[in-house]
C-alpha cells in the first residue's frame, strides 16, 4: 500500500526522502515521487517503478533543498504511470500533496473544480486535492493561517479515508499533515523533523515520535511542531519513544527479511512472554481491565482478523474454548464487517493485527464498538489506527515485521492469544491450576524448541528443492493441525504462486480425495496425540492413490512410508502450531527461492491493506 515521507531541517532533504521511501518498499507499491522546494519552485520528480529508478534521475542528485515531501504509490485510480504517481500539484504549481488512502468523493469535487476552471493531468482521486487547497488559499481571508485554514477548508470537503502531507511554495519553513482512518506519524529530530506513515521509514534518524490522531492537523517546521484539532484550536501532545532498534528495521546479513524474521522467531517469542507470567504465578495483562463479573456474563467471544492474523485467531479460539469454556467464534474481517454479525453488551471481540491498520479489521471493530462489545486489539505496532480505536490493546511486541508474509507475527500473536486464554480462565477461576501451570511451563520453553526446529532448515530446503517445479500442493490436518494447514497454504500461495489447498483432513473423502493423483505434494501435519491414528490413515489413502508426501510431525511415526518426515519438538497441543508451522515458513521460502522470486515483496500484494 502507499508510503509517506517527509522532511524539514537542515540536511539536504532528497537523501532522508529515499531512504525513507526504500525502508517503506516492503508496503508494496507501483511508482514512487519526491518533491522539494529548490529556488522558491516545487521540483516534482516521479515515475512508475521504483524507488531505485528515482535515484538514478540525473535531475534529482543536483537537488540541495533541505524540505521535501515523497510517496510511494499502490495504484487504486489509475493505472501505474508517471502522471498518476504522487506528489500532484495544483495548476499554479504553488502546493504539492501526497496522500495514502481513497477520496471517495472525488468524481464530485473534480466536477467542481472544473467548473471553476481548474483542470486536471492524471486520473487520481488525490489530484482534487492540491487543487482544493488552492481554491480555498486564493478564495479565503489572507492572513499568517491562510495555508493551513486552506488545507482544513480542503479536507473538510473530502469522505474516505486519508493521510495528507502538504507543502507550499510560499511557506518554505513548513509542511502541514493530516490524517483519518490512516495512518501518519511525525519524528521529532534535532533542528530535522520527519514525517511518515510507517515508523521503520524515519527509525534510523529518531526514536521520538507524535502519533497523529484522526483529524488532527500538525505544522512540522524544522525546529518546532503545532498541533490542531478538527477545529483549529491549538494543544500540546505528548511525544512517544519508541523501543524498536532501527537495525531491527535491517537485513542483518540475512538475504531476506523473511528469512531474518523466520530466525528472529525464538527471540520475538521472548519478548512476546515479556513479563505477562511466571511460573507459579497469575498471568498478568496490564493493558487491560477485565472482572471477574464482567468475563462470566460474556456469553460469547468472537476473534476477528484477516489472512494469517485470522489464522493466528483460529487457534486462539481452540486454546479459549478449552480453556475458559466460552464460545467463540473466528471471524474473517470483511465478511464479518457486512453480515449483521449477532453482538451486544454480553460479546466481547477481539481483534487481530499485526500492523494494526488492515481497513477490514478497523471497519469490524467500529462496528462490534457500535454494538456496544467490549473489544480488545491484538497488534504489533505501537500506536497504530487499531490502537485508538479498541477499548485495550495488547501488543505482541514481536519487533517490526517488514517481510510481506507473515512469519513472526503470526507465531507471536498464536502465543498472546494463548496466553490470554490462560488469563481468562484464572479470571474465571474455572481452570485446572495444574494443566495451566504445565502449559505455562511449555510456553517458556518454546524459544528453545523454536532454536531446535530451525536447527532442520537443511532438510525442509532438501524437500523444496524436489517440489518446486509443482502447480498444485494440498495441506492437512485436524484441529490445531489445520489451523496451520490454513497458515501453510496461504504462505505457500502469497510467495511461491503455487496453487494450494488445506482442508481439515476428515474433508478428504468429502471431496477433495478426487484431486489426488500419481505425483501431487501432500503435506500433512500431524501433532495431536489423541488424533494421531485417524490421521495417519487419511495420510495412507493420499499414499495410495500415488502423492508425494511430507509429514510434520511430533509423533513416533512407524510402519509408515511416507516420502519424508520432519521431525519437530513435542509441546502441549494448545501451542504446537508454533512449532509446525516454522518448517511451513520455510517451506514456502525454499520454493519461492528457487523459483528465483522476490520472496519479501510478492507480486499483488502489500503488507498492511489499508484499503477495502
Ligand atoms: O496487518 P494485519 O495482520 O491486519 O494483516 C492481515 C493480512 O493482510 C496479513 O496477515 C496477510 O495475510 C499476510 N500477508 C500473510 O502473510
Amino acid at each position: 500500500m502507499c508510503g509517506i515521507v517527509g522532511y524539514i531541517g537542515n540536511k539536504k532533504a532528497v537523501p532522508v526522502l529515499i531512504n525513507g521511501l526504500r525502508s517503506l518498499e516492503y508496503r508494496g507499491y507501483d511508482s514512487a515521487g519526491i518533491a522539494v522546494l529548490e529556488d522558491n519552485e516545487i521540483i516534482a520528480i516521479k515515475d512508475k517503478g521504483r524507488v531505485a529508478n528515482l535515484e538514478n534521475i540525473e535531475d534529482i542528485k543536483n537537488l540541495n533543498s533541505s524540505i521535501g515531501i515523497a510517496h510511494t504509490r499502490w495504484a487504486t485510480h489509475g493505472k501505474p504511470s508517471k502522471e498518476n504517481s504522487h506528489p500532484h500539484l495544483d495548476n499554479s504549481k504553488q502546493f504539492a500533496v501526497v496522500h495514502n488512502g481513497i477520496i471517495e468523493n472525488y468524481h464530485e469535487l473534480r466536477e467542481f473544480l472544473s467548473q471553476k476552471g481548474y483542470t486536471f493531468l492524471s486520473q487520481t482521486d488525490t489530484e482534487v486535492i492540491p487543487n482544493l487547497i488552492h481554491y480555498y488559499y486564493t478564495n479565503g481571508i489572507r492572513d499568517t493561517d491562510q495555508f493551513l485554514r486552506a488545507v482544513k477548508s480542503a479536507v473538510d470537503d473530502l469522505k474516505g479515508s486519508y493521510a495528507i502531507e502538504v507543502m507550499s511554495k510560499n511557506y518554505p519553513d513548513r509542511i502541514i499533515v493530516v490524517r483519518k482512518d490512516s495512518p501518519l506519524v511525525i519524528g521529532k529530530g534535532n533542528d530535522e523533523n520527519f514525517v511518515a506513515s510507517d515508523i521503520p521509514a524515519i527509525l534510523c534518524h529518531t526514536k521520538d515520535f507524535y502519533l497523529l490522531e484522526d483529524n488532527e492537523y500538525a505544522v512540522v517546521y524544522a525546529n518546532d511542531i503545532h498541533f490542531f484539532d478538527n477545529s483549529l484550536e491549538e494543544h500540546s501532545k505528548s511525544i512517544k519513544s519508541i523501543e524498536w532498534d532501527a537495525t531491527a528495521a535491517e537485513k542483518n546479513g540475512y538475504e531476506d527479511y523473511m528469512l531474518k524474521e523466520i530466525y528472529e522467531q525464538p527471540n520475538a517469542i521472548r519478548e512476546t512472554i515479556g513479563s505477562r507470567f511466571k511460573l507459579g504465578e497469575k498471568c498478568n495483562f496490564d493493558d487491560i481491565d477485565i472482572s471477574k463479573e464482567y468475563l462470566s456474563q460474556v456469553n460469547k467471544i468472537w476473534i476477528v482478523a484477516c489472512g494469517t492474523a485470522m489464522h493466528a485467531g483460529l487457534v486462539g479460539k481452540n486454546a479459549i474454548e478449552k480453556l475458559c469454556k466460552i464460545s467463540t467464534e473466528v471471524d474473517i474481517a470483511s465478511e464479518f464487517r457486512y453480515r449483521d454479525p449477532i453482538i451486544n453488551d454480553k460479546t466481547l471481540c477481539i481483534f487481530i493485527s499485526q500492523s494494526g491498520e488492515t481497513a477490514d479489521t478497523i471497519a469490524a471493530l467500529k462496528l462490534a464498538k457500535s454494538k456496544n462489545a467490549k473489544t480488545i486489539a491484538v497488534t504489533n505496532v505501537i500506536g497504530s489506527s487499531i490502537t485508538r480505536e479498541a477499548d485495550y490493546t495488547i501488543y505482541t511486541h514481536a519487533g517490526p515485521e517488514i517481510a510481506v508474509a507473515s512469519t513472526k507475527a503470526y507465531t507471536s500473536q498464536v502465543v498472546l492469544m494463548v496466553i490470554l486464554a490462560m488469563y481468562f480462565a484464572e479470571i474465571l477461576g474455572i481452570c485446572d491450576e495444574n494443566c495451566v501451570e504445565q502449559l505455562k511451563s511449555d510456553i517458556l520453553d518454546l524459544p528453545n524448541k523454536i532454536e531446535t526446529v530451525l536447527e532442520s532448515a537443511d532438510d525442509i530446503k532438501k524437500f523444496a528443492e524436489k517440489v518446486y517445479t509443482e502447480h498444485d500442493m494440498y495441506f492437512l490436518g485436524r484441529g490445531n493441525d489445520y489451523c496451520v494447514a490454513l497458515e501453510g497454504s496461504l504462505k505457500l500461495k502469497e510467495i511461491s504462486y503455487i496453487h494450494s489447498e488445506s482442508y481439515a483432513s476428515g474433508e478428504l473423502k468429502h471431496g477433495p480425495i478426487a484431486l489426488i493423483e500419481n505425483g501431487v505434494t501432500v503435506i500433512s501435519i500431524l501433532t495431536n496425540p489423541d488424533l494421531v491414528e485417524k490421521s495417519i490413515s487419511n495420510i495412507q489413502e493420499v499414499v495410495s492413490r500415488g502423492a508425494k508426501t511430507l509429514v510434520i510431525t511430533n509423533q513416533k511415526l512407524s510402519n509408515v512410508n511416507f516420502d519424508f518426515i520432519m521431525n519437530i519438538p513435542d509441546t502441549n497441543s494448545l501451542i504446537s502450531p508454533i512449532l509446525s508451522v516454522i518448517p511451513l515458513q520455510l517451506f514456502s521460502y525454499y520454493i519461492a527461492k528457487n523459483k528465483k522470486l522476490d520472496v519479501d515483496k510478492p507480486r499483488n500484494l502489500a503488507k498492511s491493506v489499508t484499503v477495502e
